[in-house]
């Protein structure tokens, strides 16, 4: 019952959970307060608070999102979202998988599937991200190693998983950060900190998911090795309705 909620969008799993304790949620006409209750979509007729709820087909799409946009679906200063570069295509609703900032573009998640999305973006699963950065001067290889032994930034210790040194121009220096963590502006906070500002930043992966050579400001479905590949990540999710 709560996974059926929770992939109608209603809420989250664990929210819906406490909808059924609450006695919201009837099937048939019938107040259900028992997790777990066996739900048949094509037969059953689930309401909450009064309004029957119809399952949604889950669709997750990749985006490249460019710099100069906000990472949700409205901006009460009225500045460009993500959401609006997918609005043709009849998708339904999409919600971002977690965040990036107005300056950085990249791979960005898009969908209706909330199990999935709160999954990816839990600290317990440690998803990893990679970002390309470009980076003020050239820093040494002992100030790079200092970003994956870990950097305080605001009495927070922040760390990376893996950097690597790309390739040098005459004035900046492109790296590869891979990170587990997911804080705040992490990437342009920890680059700061060892005196090299971050230029631009994208993000080129996410899990197994790479943006590859999609333009910016398109956006694709993800294919179903892909969604198979990220369900394997998080496990517990349970969003594939196995
Ligand atoms: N790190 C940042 O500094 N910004 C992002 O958008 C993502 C990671």
């Amino acid at each position: 019952m709560q996974k059926f909620l929770a992939r109608a969008g209603i809420a989250s799993r664990r929210q819906c959970e406490t909808f059924i304790a609450a006695g919201r949620v009837q099937v048939n006409g019938q107040v259900v307060r028992t997790l777990g209750t066996r739900v048949r979509p094509d037969r059953d007729r689930v309401q909450v608070d009064g309004e029957t709820v119809r399952p949604e087909t889950l669709v997750t799409i990749l985006l490249h999102k460019p710099a100069g946009t906000i990472t949700s679906r409205s901006d009460p200063q009225g500045r460009p979202v993500v959401t609006s570069l997918v609005q043709p295509g009849g998708l339904p609703r999409l919600f971002p998988v977690g965040r990036l900032d107005w300056d950085t573009e990249g791979l960005l998640l898009l969908t209706n599937d909330g199990e999935l999305a709160n999954a990816l973006t839990h600290p317990r699963y440690g998803v990893r991200k990679v970002y390309h950065a470009k980076l003020k001067g050239h820093p040494t290889p002992e100030s790079l190693a200092r970003l994956t032994r870990g950097v305080m930034c605001d009495g927070e210790p922040l760390r990376a998983l893996r950097v690597e040194l790309l390739h040098p121009t005459r004035q900046n220096a492109w790296i590869a950060v891979t990170l587990e963590q997911g804080r705040y502006r992490q990437v342009r906070r920890m680059c700061e900190a060892i005196g090299h500002p971050v230029l631009k930043l994208i993000r080129v992966a996410l899990g197994p998911i790479r943006l590859g050579s999609l333009p910016r400001g398109q956006w694709r479905l993800l294919l179903p090795a892909e969604l198979q590949a990220l369900r394997a990540l998080v496990p517990d999710a349970d969003s594939s309705g196995a």
